[in-house]
Protein backbone atom coordinates (compact mmCIF):
# COMPACT_ATOMS: atom_id res chain seq x y z
CA UNK A 1 0.00 0.00 0.00
CA UNK A 2 1.72 3.61 -0.85
CA UNK A 3 1.07 6.12 1.77
CA UNK A 4 0.41 9.50 1.51
CA UNK A 5 3.14 12.47 2.67
CA UNK A 6 2.38 13.25 5.61
CA UNK A 7 1.33 16.71 5.69
CA UNK A 8 1.47 19.35 8.54
CA UNK A 9 1.51 23.34 8.81
CA UNK A 10 3.16 25.55 11.03
CA UNK A 11 2.75 29.28 11.73
CA UNK A 12 5.58 31.65 10.39
CA UNK A 13 8.96 31.33 11.67
CA UNK A 14 11.35 33.62 9.46
CA UNK A 15 13.84 32.72 11.67
CA UNK A 16 13.62 28.91 11.37
CA UNK A 17 14.30 29.11 7.56
CA UNK A 18 17.97 28.53 7.59
CA UNK A 19 18.00 26.03 9.27
CA UNK A 20 15.33 24.00 7.40
CA UNK A 21 17.12 20.53 6.01
CA UNK A 22 15.80 18.93 2.92
CA UNK A 23 14.01 21.04 0.18
CA UNK A 24 12.48 25.12 1.16
CA UNK A 25 10.18 25.99 -1.53
CA UNK A 26 9.34 29.45 -2.87
CA UNK A 27 6.54 30.89 -4.80
CA UNK A 28 7.17 33.72 -7.36
CA UNK A 29 4.72 35.22 -9.53
CA UNK A 30 5.33 36.50 -13.08
CA UNK A 31 6.49 39.75 -11.96
CA UNK A 32 9.26 38.51 -9.88
CA UNK A 33 7.74 40.23 -6.84
CA UNK A 34 9.33 37.99 -3.84
CA UNK A 35 7.21 38.04 -0.58
CA UNK A 36 8.31 38.23 2.81
CA UNK A 37 9.83 34.71 3.17
CA UNK A 38 10.87 34.59 -0.24
CA UNK A 39 12.91 37.91 0.46
CA UNK A 40 14.21 36.26 3.54
CA UNK A 41 15.51 33.53 1.28
CA UNK A 42 17.00 35.27 -0.52
CA UNK A 43 19.00 38.07 2.11
CA UNK A 44 19.96 34.17 3.58
CA UNK A 45 21.52 33.77 0.13
CA UNK A 46 23.00 36.56 -0.39
CA UNK A 47 20.97 37.46 -3.50
CA UNK A 48 21.52 34.29 -5.58
CA UNK A 49 17.61 33.92 -5.51
CA UNK A 50 17.07 37.43 -6.88
CA UNK A 51 19.43 36.88 -9.46
CA UNK A 52 17.26 33.65 -10.61
CA UNK A 53 14.46 35.58 -10.50
CA UNK A 54 15.86 38.47 -12.63
CA UNK A 55 17.58 35.80 -15.33
CA UNK A 56 15.85 34.30 -18.44
CA UNK A 57 15.80 31.05 -16.44
CA UNK A 58 13.44 32.55 -14.55
CA UNK A 59 11.38 34.33 -17.48
CA UNK A 60 11.23 31.09 -19.27
CA UNK A 61 9.42 28.71 -16.84
CA UNK A 62 5.49 28.87 -17.30
CA UNK A 63 3.05 29.24 -14.81
CA UNK A 64 3.71 26.28 -12.30
CA UNK A 65 6.74 25.25 -13.47
CA UNK A 66 9.59 25.06 -11.08
CA UNK A 67 13.36 25.29 -11.13
CA UNK A 68 16.00 23.71 -7.90
CA UNK A 69 18.57 25.97 -6.78
CA UNK A 70 21.23 23.25 -4.99
CA UNK A 71 23.24 23.45 -1.77
CA UNK A 72 22.55 27.41 -1.47
CA UNK A 73 25.01 28.73 0.37
CA UNK A 74 23.35 30.22 3.42
CA UNK A 75 21.23 27.87 4.11
CA UNK A 76 20.74 24.31 5.89
CA UNK A 77 19.15 22.91 2.94
CA UNK A 78 19.70 20.52 0.20
CA UNK A 79 17.61 22.78 -1.80
CA UNK A 80 16.11 25.84 -2.69
CA UNK A 81 12.88 25.29 -4.89
CA UNK A 82 11.39 28.16 -6.93
CA UNK A 83 8.05 27.42 -8.32
CA UNK A 84 6.14 30.36 -10.51
CA UNK A 85 2.99 30.97 -9.51
CA UNK A 86 0.81 33.73 -10.06
CA UNK A 87 -1.19 34.63 -5.89
CA UNK A 88 -4.32 34.11 -7.26
CA UNK A 89 -4.73 30.70 -9.48
CA UNK A 90 -7.58 28.45 -10.75
CA UNK A 91 -7.12 25.35 -8.60
CA UNK A 92 -5.60 23.45 -11.60
CA UNK A 93 -2.07 25.40 -11.88
CA UNK A 94 -1.58 25.42 -8.15
CA UNK A 95 -1.95 21.37 -8.67
CA UNK A 96 0.47 21.40 -11.65
CA UNK A 97 2.71 23.82 -9.21
CA UNK A 98 2.35 21.19 -6.23
CA UNK A 99 2.98 18.20 -8.73
CA UNK A 100 6.17 19.98 -10.24
CA UNK A 101 7.75 20.63 -6.96
CA UNK A 102 7.15 16.86 -5.96
CA UNK A 103 9.23 15.90 -9.03
CA UNK A 104 12.22 18.00 -8.19
CA UNK A 105 11.78 17.12 -4.28
CA UNK A 106 11.42 13.27 -4.14
CA UNK A 107 12.99 13.04 -0.51
CA UNK A 108 11.79 14.69 2.50
CA UNK A 109 11.80 16.68 4.33
CA UNK A 110 10.17 19.58 2.25
CA UNK A 111 9.09 22.59 3.50
CA UNK A 112 6.38 25.04 1.39
CA UNK A 113 6.95 28.61 2.31
CA UNK A 114 3.57 29.81 1.75
CA UNK A 115 2.77 32.67 2.93
CA UNK A 116 -0.70 33.65 2.84
CA UNK A 117 -1.43 32.28 -0.23
CA UNK A 118 -5.13 30.80 -0.26
CA UNK A 119 -4.73 27.27 -2.36
CA UNK A 120 -2.39 25.81 -0.13
CA UNK A 121 -5.03 22.69 -0.38
CA UNK A 122 -4.36 22.25 -3.94
CA UNK A 123 -0.75 23.03 -4.08
CA UNK A 124 -0.39 19.72 -1.72
CA UNK A 125 -3.21 17.80 -3.20
CA UNK A 126 -0.91 18.23 -6.82
CA UNK A 127 2.18 17.15 -4.64
CA UNK A 128 0.71 14.30 -2.96
CA UNK A 129 -0.67 12.91 -6.13
CA UNK A 130 2.51 13.31 -8.12
CA UNK A 131 4.88 11.76 -5.08
CA UNK A 132 3.19 8.50 -5.78
CA UNK A 133 5.22 5.94 -6.23
CA UNK A 134 4.34 2.14 -6.63
CA UNK A 135 7.60 0.17 -4.72
CA UNK A 136 5.67 -2.64 -2.98
CA UNK A 137 7.40 -5.02 -4.79
CA UNK A 138 10.88 -3.83 -5.26
CA UNK A 139 13.75 -4.64 -2.65
CA UNK A 140 15.31 -1.66 -2.57
CA UNK A 141 12.59 1.21 -1.52
CA UNK A 142 12.92 4.39 -3.19
CA UNK A 143 11.05 7.89 -3.66
CA UNK A 144 8.15 8.19 -1.64
CA UNK A 145 7.81 4.92 -0.16
CA UNK A 146 6.71 4.60 3.50
CA UNK A 147 5.93 0.86 3.92
CA UNK A 148 9.57 0.80 5.79
CA UNK A 149 10.73 4.05 5.61
CA UNK A 150 9.50 7.05 7.17
CA UNK A 151 6.88 9.01 5.61
CA UNK A 152 7.90 12.20 3.14
CA UNK A 153 7.42 14.92 5.81
CA UNK A 154 5.55 18.05 3.93
CA UNK A 155 5.24 21.10 5.77
CA UNK A 156 3.58 24.19 5.27
CA UNK A 157 4.56 27.47 6.54
CA UNK A 158 1.56 29.94 6.97
CA UNK A 159 0.74 32.79 8.83
CA UNK A 160 -2.50 30.98 9.11
CA UNK A 161 -1.75 27.51 10.28
CA UNK A 162 -5.18 26.74 11.20
CA UNK A 163 -7.10 27.58 8.02
CA UNK A 164 -4.08 25.32 6.17
CA UNK A 165 -4.47 22.41 8.42
CA UNK A 166 -8.37 22.14 7.35
CA UNK A 167 -7.09 22.56 3.45
CA UNK A 168 -4.64 19.63 4.24
CA UNK A 169 -7.16 17.43 5.71
CA UNK A 170 -9.76 18.26 2.72
CA UNK A 171 -7.14 17.24 0.19
CA UNK A 172 -6.22 14.25 2.02
CA UNK A 173 -9.16 12.37 1.59
CA UNK A 174 -9.18 12.80 -2.34
CA UNK A 175 -5.00 11.61 -2.75
CA UNK A 176 -6.59 8.81 -0.18
CA UNK A 177 -8.97 8.01 -2.87
CA UNK A 178 -6.70 8.19 -6.15
CA UNK A 179 -3.86 5.92 -4.45
CA UNK A 180 -5.71 3.10 -3.81
CA UNK A 181 -7.30 3.15 -7.09
CA UNK A 182 -3.12 3.40 -8.50
CA UNK A 183 -2.17 0.61 -6.64
CA UNK A 184 -5.13 -1.69 -7.77
CA UNK A 185 -4.29 -0.41 -11.00
CA UNK A 186 -0.57 -1.16 -10.72
CA UNK A 187 -0.75 -4.87 -9.15
CA UNK A 188 0.09 -7.66 -10.94
CA UNK A 189 -2.53 -9.84 -11.99
CA UNK A 190 -0.92 -13.01 -10.12
CA UNK A 191 -1.38 -10.77 -7.10
CA UNK A 192 -4.43 -9.08 -7.86
CA UNK A 193 -6.61 -11.61 -7.92
CA UNK A 194 -10.53 -11.38 -7.72
CA UNK A 195 -10.62 -12.96 -4.56
CA UNK A 196 -7.79 -10.58 -3.50
CA UNK A 197 -9.51 -7.41 -5.19
CA UNK A 198 -12.36 -8.64 -2.79
CA UNK A 199 -10.73 -8.88 0.02
CA UNK A 200 -9.31 -4.97 -0.23
CA UNK A 201 -12.93 -4.00 -1.33
CA UNK A 202 -13.96 -5.37 2.22
CA UNK A 203 -11.39 -3.42 4.02
CA UNK A 204 -13.63 -0.31 2.89
CA UNK A 205 -15.97 -1.51 5.75
CA UNK A 206 -13.75 0.13 8.42
CA UNK A 207 -14.56 3.16 6.56
CA UNK A 208 -18.85 2.84 7.08
CA UNK A 209 -19.25 1.16 3.53
CA UNK A 210 -21.22 -1.92 3.57
CA UNK A 211 -19.41 -3.86 1.01
CA UNK A 212 -21.37 -7.46 0.13
CA UNK A 213 -20.07 -9.90 -2.47
CA UNK A 214 -22.01 -11.71 -4.97
CA UNK A 215 -20.24 -15.61 -5.90
CA UNK A 216 -20.70 -17.26 -8.41
CA UNK A 217 -23.24 -19.20 -7.03
CA UNK A 218 -25.13 -15.80 -6.04
CA UNK A 219 -24.91 -14.65 -9.91
CA UNK A 220 -26.20 -17.93 -11.53
CA UNK A 221 -28.98 -17.45 -9.31
CA UNK A 222 -29.51 -13.75 -10.73
CA UNK A 223 -28.78 -14.98 -14.17
CA UNK A 224 -26.06 -12.90 -14.98
CA UNK A 225 -24.52 -15.65 -17.21
CA UNK A 226 -22.79 -13.16 -19.73
CA UNK A 227 -20.48 -12.19 -16.68
CA UNK A 228 -19.79 -15.70 -15.54
CA UNK A 229 -19.13 -16.76 -19.33
CA UNK A 230 -15.94 -14.47 -19.00
CA UNK A 231 -14.68 -16.12 -16.00
CA UNK A 232 -15.27 -19.66 -16.71
CA UNK A 233 -11.83 -19.86 -17.80
CA UNK A 234 -10.08 -19.42 -14.89
CA UNK A 235 -8.88 -20.55 -11.70
CA UNK A 236 -10.32 -17.73 -10.11
CA UNK A 237 -13.90 -17.13 -9.11
CA UNK A 238 -15.75 -14.40 -10.43
CA UNK A 239 -17.81 -12.21 -8.04
CA UNK A 240 -19.67 -8.96 -8.16
CA UNK A 241 -18.56 -6.46 -5.23
CA UNK A 242 -21.29 -3.64 -4.32
CA UNK A 243 -20.18 -1.16 -2.07
CA UNK A 244 -23.10 0.89 -0.65
CA UNK A 245 -22.20 4.41 0.69
CA UNK A 246 -25.12 5.92 2.13
CA UNK A 247 -24.47 9.46 3.52
CA UNK A 248 -27.44 11.34 1.73
CA UNK A 249 -31.39 11.34 2.93
CA UNK A 250 -34.14 9.23 0.96
CA UNK A 251 -33.10 9.92 -2.38
CA UNK A 252 -31.89 7.41 -4.78
CA UNK A 253 -28.45 6.48 -5.48
CA UNK A 254 -25.74 7.02 -7.94
CA UNK A 255 -24.70 4.03 -9.42
CA UNK A 256 -20.69 3.19 -10.24
CA UNK A 257 -20.26 0.46 -12.64
CA UNK A 258 -16.75 -0.68 -13.07
CA UNK A 259 -15.37 -3.08 -15.37
CA UNK A 260 -13.01 -5.73 -13.17
CA UNK A 261 -11.28 -7.75 -15.61
CA UNK A 262 -8.05 -8.57 -13.15
CA UNK A 263 -6.34 -10.01 -16.49
CA UNK A 264 -7.15 -10.12 -20.15
CA UNK A 265 -5.56 -12.43 -22.23
CA UNK A 266 -8.28 -12.24 -25.16
CA UNK A 267 -9.56 -15.73 -23.85
CA UNK A 268 -9.67 -18.28 -27.26
CA UNK A 269 -9.57 -15.21 -29.24
CA UNK A 270 -6.16 -14.76 -27.94
CA UNK A 271 -4.57 -11.58 -27.57
CA UNK A 272 -0.74 -11.31 -29.38
CA UNK A 273 1.72 -11.55 -27.11
CA UNK A 274 3.27 -7.95 -27.47
CA UNK A 275 2.41 -5.87 -24.43
CA UNK A 276 -0.69 -8.05 -23.10
CA UNK A 277 1.33 -7.34 -19.64
CA UNK A 278 -0.64 -4.18 -19.63
CA UNK A 279 -3.31 -6.40 -19.56
CA UNK A 280 -2.79 -6.28 -15.52
CA UNK A 281 -5.11 -3.00 -15.77
CA UNK A 282 -7.81 -3.86 -17.48
CA UNK A 283 -9.95 -3.73 -13.58
CA UNK A 284 -9.18 0.13 -13.61
CA UNK A 285 -12.60 0.61 -14.19
CA UNK A 286 -13.44 -1.31 -10.78
CA UNK A 287 -10.08 0.69 -10.07
CA UNK A 288 -11.51 3.97 -9.75
CA UNK A 289 -14.97 2.98 -8.68
CA UNK A 290 -12.99 1.65 -5.97
CA UNK A 291 -11.30 5.09 -5.03
CA UNK A 292 -14.18 6.84 -5.75
CA UNK A 293 -16.37 5.21 -2.80
CA UNK A 294 -13.08 5.49 -0.15
CA UNK A 295 -13.23 9.07 -1.00
CA UNK A 296 -16.25 9.73 -0.67
CA UNK A 297 -16.30 7.72 2.79
CA UNK A 298 -13.11 8.87 4.14
CA UNK A 299 -14.96 12.78 3.27
CA UNK A 300 -18.01 11.46 4.48
CA UNK A 301 -20.16 12.80 1.98
CA UNK A 302 -23.73 13.94 1.92
CA UNK A 303 -24.68 11.65 -0.90
CA UNK A 304 -26.17 8.08 -1.63
CA UNK A 305 -23.93 6.11 -3.63
CA UNK A 306 -23.69 2.77 -4.66
CA UNK A 307 -20.46 1.16 -6.57
CA UNK A 308 -20.71 -2.26 -8.41
CA UNK A 309 -17.88 -3.90 -9.40
CA UNK A 310 -17.35 -7.05 -11.83
CA UNK A 311 -14.70 -9.43 -10.98
CA UNK A 312 -13.25 -11.51 -13.47
CA UNK A 313 -10.04 -13.00 -15.21
CA UNK A 314 -10.54 -13.73 -18.77
CA UNK A 315 -8.15 -16.91 -19.68
CA UNK A 316 -8.26 -19.49 -22.26
CA UNK A 317 -8.89 -22.70 -21.05
CA UNK A 318 -10.38 -26.18 -21.61
CA UNK A 319 -14.02 -24.82 -19.94
CA UNK A 320 -13.60 -21.05 -21.67
CA UNK A 321 -16.20 -19.89 -23.40
CA UNK A 322 -15.92 -20.19 -27.53
CA UNK A 323 -16.28 -17.68 -30.35
CA UNK A 324 -19.99 -18.75 -31.71
CA UNK A 325 -21.28 -19.36 -28.60
CA UNK A 326 -24.68 -18.22 -27.53
CA UNK A 327 -25.74 -16.69 -23.85
CA UNK A 328 -28.04 -15.28 -21.90
CA UNK A 329 -28.03 -12.07 -20.34
CA UNK A 330 -29.47 -11.30 -17.33
CA UNK A 331 -31.53 -8.62 -18.94
CA UNK A 332 -32.70 -11.95 -21.10
CA UNK A 333 -31.20 -10.40 -24.51
CA UNK A 334 -29.24 -13.41 -26.27
CA UNK A 335 -25.63 -12.47 -27.40
CA UNK A 336 -23.86 -14.12 -30.06
CA UNK A 337 -19.85 -14.34 -28.91
CA UNK A 338 -18.14 -13.45 -31.73
CA UNK A 339 -14.87 -12.80 -30.04
CA UNK A 340 -14.04 -13.69 -26.50
CA UNK A 341 -11.77 -10.79 -26.45
CA UNK A 342 -14.78 -8.72 -26.48
CA UNK A 343 -15.39 -9.51 -23.00
CA UNK A 344 -15.75 -6.35 -21.19
CA UNK A 345 -19.00 -5.94 -22.40
CA UNK A 346 -20.35 -8.93 -21.55
CA UNK A 347 -19.38 -8.58 -18.21
CA UNK A 348 -20.91 -4.77 -18.17
CA UNK A 349 -24.13 -5.70 -19.66
CA UNK A 350 -24.95 -7.60 -16.67
CA UNK A 351 -24.06 -5.37 -14.02
CA UNK A 352 -26.01 -2.29 -15.78
CA UNK A 353 -28.86 -4.19 -15.77
CA UNK A 354 -28.61 -5.51 -12.10
CA UNK A 355 -28.09 -1.98 -10.45
CA UNK A 356 -30.64 -0.67 -12.43
CA UNK A 357 -32.74 -3.48 -11.42
CA UNK A 358 -31.24 -3.04 -7.84
CA UNK A 359 -31.80 0.21 -6.98
CA UNK A 360 -33.37 2.49 -9.45
CA UNK A 361 -30.31 5.24 -9.58
CA UNK A 362 -31.22 8.98 -10.43
CA UNK A 363 -27.71 8.41 -12.67
CA UNK A 364 -25.69 5.75 -13.95
CA UNK A 365 -22.00 5.96 -14.62
CA UNK A 366 -19.92 3.29 -16.03
CA UNK A 367 -16.18 3.19 -15.67
CA UNK A 368 -14.24 0.49 -18.12
CA UNK A 369 -11.04 -0.03 -20.21
CA UNK A 370 -12.92 -1.19 -22.89
CA UNK A 371 -11.77 -0.69 -26.04
CA UNK A 372 -8.65 -0.40 -28.26
CA UNK A 373 -10.51 1.93 -30.74
CA UNK A 374 -10.30 4.94 -28.15
CA UNK A 375 -7.36 4.78 -27.77
CA UNK A 376 -6.81 5.02 -31.52
CA UNK A 377 -8.79 7.65 -31.56
CA UNK A 378 -8.61 9.70 -28.42
CA UNK A 379 -4.61 8.30 -27.28
CA UNK A 380 -4.08 8.90 -23.66
CA UNK A 381 -5.15 12.44 -23.18
CA UNK A 382 -9.27 11.96 -23.28
CA UNK A 383 -11.57 9.75 -21.79
CA UNK A 384 -14.40 8.58 -24.14
CA UNK A 385 -17.84 10.01 -22.88
CA UNK A 386 -20.84 8.51 -24.22
CA UNK A 387 -24.27 9.58 -22.36
CA UNK A 388 -27.90 9.16 -23.17
CA UNK A 389 -28.47 11.98 -21.67
CA UNK A 390 -27.42 15.92 -22.35
CA UNK A 391 -27.99 17.08 -18.81
CA UNK A 392 -25.81 14.54 -16.59
CA UNK A 393 -22.92 14.65 -20.33
CA UNK A 394 -22.60 18.36 -19.24
CA UNK A 395 -22.14 17.88 -15.54
CA UNK A 396 -19.95 15.47 -15.99
CA UNK A 397 -17.46 16.67 -18.93
CA UNK A 398 -17.63 19.93 -16.32
CA UNK A 399 -16.44 18.49 -13.54
CA UNK A 400 -13.45 16.88 -15.61
CA UNK A 401 -12.53 20.24 -16.84
CA UNK A 402 -12.61 21.53 -13.17
CA UNK A 403 -10.08 18.79 -12.48
CA UNK A 404 -8.23 18.93 -15.12
CA UNK A 405 -9.00 15.13 -16.58
CA UNK A 406 -9.00 15.08 -19.97
CA UNK A 407 -12.89 13.95 -21.59
CA UNK A 408 -14.51 14.13 -24.87
CA UNK A 409 -17.84 13.18 -26.02
CA UNK A 410 -18.64 10.80 -28.47
CA UNK A 411 -21.42 10.00 -30.56
CA UNK A 412 -24.33 7.18 -30.36
CA UNK A 413 -26.59 6.31 -33.05
CA UNK A 414 -28.95 3.60 -34.40
CA UNK A 415 -26.77 3.65 -37.31
CA UNK A 416 -23.94 2.39 -35.44
CA UNK A 417 -26.38 -0.22 -33.59
CA UNK A 418 -27.26 -1.88 -36.78
CA UNK A 419 -23.62 -3.28 -36.39
CA UNK A 420 -24.06 -5.46 -34.05
CA UNK A 421 -27.23 -7.17 -35.65
CA UNK A 422 -26.40 -10.86 -34.79
CA UNK A 423 -27.48 -13.73 -37.44
CA UNK A 424 -28.67 -15.82 -34.64
CA UNK A 425 -28.76 -14.27 -31.10
CA UNK A 426 -30.11 -11.25 -30.26
CA UNK A 427 -27.01 -9.37 -30.28
CA UNK A 428 -23.19 -10.31 -31.24
CA UNK A 429 -20.56 -8.61 -28.91
CA UNK A 430 -18.83 -7.10 -31.68
CA UNK A 431 -19.62 -5.02 -34.40
CA UNK A 432 -16.21 -4.93 -36.89
CA UNK A 433 -13.40 -2.08 -37.37
CA UNK A 434 -15.00 0.47 -38.00
CA UNK A 435 -16.05 3.24 -34.86
CA UNK A 436 -14.91 0.06 -32.38
CA UNK A 437 -15.56 2.28 -29.85
CA UNK A 438 -18.92 3.73 -29.90
CA UNK A 439 -19.93 0.07 -31.24
CA UNK A 440 -19.04 -0.84 -27.74
CA UNK A 441 -21.03 1.77 -26.28
CA UNK A 442 -23.94 0.69 -28.48
CA UNK A 443 -23.94 -2.77 -27.22
CA UNK A 444 -23.63 -1.40 -23.27
CA UNK A 445 -26.66 1.25 -24.37
CA UNK A 446 -28.74 -1.78 -24.42
CA UNK A 447 -29.00 -2.99 -21.58
CA UNK A 448 -29.22 0.48 -20.35
CA UNK A 449 -33.10 1.53 -19.47
CA UNK A 450 -34.31 4.86 -21.65
CA UNK A 451 -35.30 6.83 -18.19
CA UNK A 452 -32.29 6.13 -16.70
CA UNK A 453 -29.38 8.88 -17.59
CA UNK A 454 -26.05 7.16 -18.15
CA UNK A 455 -22.56 8.10 -19.06
CA UNK A 456 -20.13 5.04 -20.26
CA UNK A 457 -16.46 6.19 -19.76
CA UNK A 458 -14.30 4.23 -22.34
CA UNK A 459 -10.96 4.63 -19.77
CA UNK A 460 -8.67 2.32 -21.85
CA UNK A 461 -6.48 5.31 -23.18
CA UNK A 462 -6.03 6.89 -19.55
CA UNK A 463 -5.93 4.50 -16.73
CA UNK A 464 -2.41 4.03 -17.11
CA UNK A 465 -0.02 5.07 -18.72
CA UNK A 466 3.68 4.64 -20.36
CA UNK A 467 5.40 7.63 -19.69
CA UNK A 468 5.53 10.33 -16.58
CA UNK A 469 2.33 12.63 -16.88
CA UNK A 470 1.90 16.05 -15.14
CA UNK A 471 0.10 14.54 -12.08
CA UNK A 472 1.61 10.78 -11.73
CA UNK A 473 4.54 9.14 -12.49
CA UNK A 474 4.29 6.24 -15.29
CA UNK A 475 1.67 3.63 -14.87
CA UNK A 476 -1.78 3.62 -13.11
CA UNK A 477 -3.16 7.49 -12.88
CA UNK A 478 -6.43 6.70 -10.65
CA UNK A 479 -8.34 8.88 -13.83
CA UNK A 480 -11.79 9.36 -12.51
CA UNK A 481 -11.60 9.77 -9.15
CA UNK A 482 -11.10 13.41 -9.35
CA UNK A 483 -14.06 13.78 -12.17
CA UNK A 484 -16.47 11.44 -10.21
CA UNK A 485 -15.92 12.92 -6.63
CA UNK A 486 -16.51 16.52 -7.91
CA UNK A 487 -19.38 15.25 -9.85
CA UNK A 488 -21.33 14.19 -6.99
CA UNK A 489 -20.04 16.65 -4.50
CA UNK A 490 -21.43 19.43 -7.20
CA UNK A 491 -24.33 17.51 -8.22
CA UNK A 492 -25.63 15.07 -6.13
CA UNK A 493 -24.55 16.35 -2.64
CA UNK A 494 -27.18 18.12 0.00
N1 LIG B 1 -9.25 -4.70 -22.46
C1 LIG B 1 -9.36 -4.56 -23.85
C2 LIG B 1 -9.28 -3.12 -24.33
C3 LIG B 1 -8.00 -2.37 -24.06
C4 LIG B 1 -7.10 -2.16 -25.08
C5 LIG B 1 -7.75 -1.82 -22.83
C6 LIG B 1 -5.94 -1.44 -24.85
C7 LIG B 1 -6.58 -1.09 -22.60
C8 LIG B 1 -5.68 -0.89 -23.61
C9 LIG B 1 -10.70 -5.13 -24.33
O1 LIG B 1 -11.20 -6.16 -23.58
C10 LIG B 1 -10.47 -5.65 -25.71
O2 LIG B 1 -9.75 -6.59 -25.84
N2 LIG B 1 -11.13 -5.04 -26.70
C11 LIG B 1 -11.01 -5.45 -28.04
C12 LIG B 1 -12.38 -5.48 -28.64
C13 LIG B 1 -12.43 -6.10 -29.99
C14 LIG B 1 -12.16 -7.58 -29.89
C15 LIG B 1 -13.79 -5.84 -30.57
C16 LIG B 1 -10.12 -4.43 -28.75
O3 LIG B 1 -10.23 -3.26 -28.45
O4 LIG B 1 -9.33 -4.84 -29.56
MN1 LIG C 1 -10.47 -8.06 -24.23
ZN1 LIG D 1 -10.60 -6.25 -21.63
Amino acid sequence: MTNLPQLTAIGTDLDQIADLSGYVVIFVPETGKLDQMARRVNRLTRGALGRFVESSDFSRLIEGEARALAYPSGLAAKAVIICRLAKRTKSNAARVAGAAVAVIAPAGPVTLLTGARRDIGEIALGFCLRSYAFTDHRSEKTGNDKSDTAPLAVTVMTPEPGEAEDQLAAAKPIAEGVFFTRDLVNEPANVLTTTEFEARLKDLTELGVKVEVLDERALAKLGMRTLLAVGEGSESPSSVVVMHWGGGGKEPPVALVGKGVVFDTGGISLKPPGGMEDMTMDMGGAGTVAGVMKTLALRKAKANVVGLVGLVENMPDGRAQRPGDVVRSMKGDTVEVINTDAEGRLVLCDVLWYAQDRFKPSALIDLATLTGAIVIALGNENAGVFSNNEGIAKWLLAAASAEGEGAWRMPLGAAYDKQLKSRIADVKNVGGRPAGAVTAAQFLQRFVKEETPWVHLDIAGVASRSSNSKMAPKGATGWGVLTLNRLISDRYEE
